[in-house]
């Protein structure tokens, strides 16, 4: 019988509630552990703000969009006294070890806090599907189905208007949700993070479309996709409160380029946090579910340092270090999949 923190830290998404029920019934109802949940993913650590979390009250929550812990991008170790703050939490509250679920940033903070001597068990999350330690995220699979979805409705617009339609979706590292939505929807074009694009080529691309019968186009670009240098101009993103650029934009500056090469009528749309918002889909319900079993197993285990992680059909651990949480990329093998359908 332990007692045992929980926190969501970074942009939120669905299945966090999920996670948390998953958590909170294993650890109170199997293992017999007591459960905090600190609000506001690091800044409820950093003023030791938690409640208990019990059975009875995460009932009702796992279809449910959001976290109802809230999170923030608070970095421990941006924060003047930090890390000494999160010891003092844990202390102050008698806990053993504290069940960190974020995305590379939280995870990253989580890593260095582990490398102070706090017990820590890792759970990755993002829409983004971007963590290398695990084969998959919880989020991807709803922020793949809003996009597709979208991108469904966009088809049959775009074709009563013969209009080349640019859509634009999350993905800042990586083109996780572009290529899967892309490929989901049937998209002409997809511009993904880890491929600089020509914009002439797409510009070529469109209009061989347009020359053998079909005047309309998808064409389907990440957030964080940027143009081989040289081509057009780059965007310039705003920094936000945490000093990284303030993405989203790029589909306007694609489609502009796109009007001016073609002269075809285009037109955007930006899904933005659409993709994170309300229910998560049964797979990441279920993905969820089985991520924060296995988080309370490891914790009542003593088993600290870990990050739980889908290998295969699997889920399993790996150590919770810098590997684990660094960016995944989507690997070329699928980004040429793309391809077969760009030209
Ligand atoms: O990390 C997930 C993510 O949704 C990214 O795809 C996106 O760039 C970012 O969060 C947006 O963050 P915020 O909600 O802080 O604007």
């Amino acid at each position: 019988m332990g007692r045992i923190g929980i926190l969501t830290g970074g942009g939120d998404c669905p299945g966090l509630n999920a996670v948390i029920r998953a958590v909170v019934r294993t650890a109170v109802g199997y293992h017999g552990d007591v459960v905090l949940g600190f609000r506001n993913g690091w800044r409820g650590v950093l003023d030791a703000a938690a409640t208990e979390l019990t059975p009875e009250g995460t009932r009702g929550i796992l279809h449910r969009g959001g976290t109802i812990l809230g999170t923030s991008r608070i970095d421990p170790f941006r924060e003047a006294g930090g890390v000494e703050a999160v010891g003092d939490a844990l202390a102050l509250l008698r806990l053993d070890g504290l069940i960190v679920v974020g995305g590379e940033g939280t995870l990253a903070a989580a890593v260095r806090v582990a490398e102070a001597g706090v017990n820590v068990v890792g759970i990755p999350k993002s829409i983004d599907n971007d963590i290398a330690g695990t084969d998959a995220t919880f989020g991807f699979d709803t922020a793949v189905q809003i996009a597709t979805d979208a991108i469904d409705r966009l088809h049959s617009t775009a074709e009563s208007h013969h209009r080349v339609m640019v859509v634009e979706t999350m993905g800042r590292h990586t083109g996780w949700i572009a290529l899967s939505a892309g490929i989901a929807g049937g998209a002409d074009v997809i511009l993904i993070p880890e491929e600089p694009f020509d914009v002439d080529a797409v510009g070529h691309h469109l209009k061989s479309r347009y020359a053998s019968g079909h005047p309309f186009s998808i064409a389907v670009v990440a957030e964080g996709a940027m143009p081989k240098e040289g081509t057009m101009p780059a965007p310039v993103y705003e920094p936000d409160a945490f000093g990284r650029p303030r993405l989203g934009g790029i589909g306007a500056v694609v489609a502009r380029e796109i009007e001016a090469r073609t002269g075809f009528e285009t037109r955007v749309t930006i899904l933005g946090h659409v993709q994170r918002g309300g229910s998560p889909t049964a797979h990441d319900r279920v993905l969820a579910t089985r991520f924060g079993v296995a988080a309370a197993d490891l914790a009542a285990g003593g088993r600290w340092g870990r990050m739980v992680a889908l290998r295969g059909d699997d889920v399993t651990s790996v150590p919770l270090d810098a590997d684990a949480v660094r960016v995944r990329p989507v690997p070329p093998r699928l980004a040429e999949l793309a391809e077969i359908f760009f030209g």
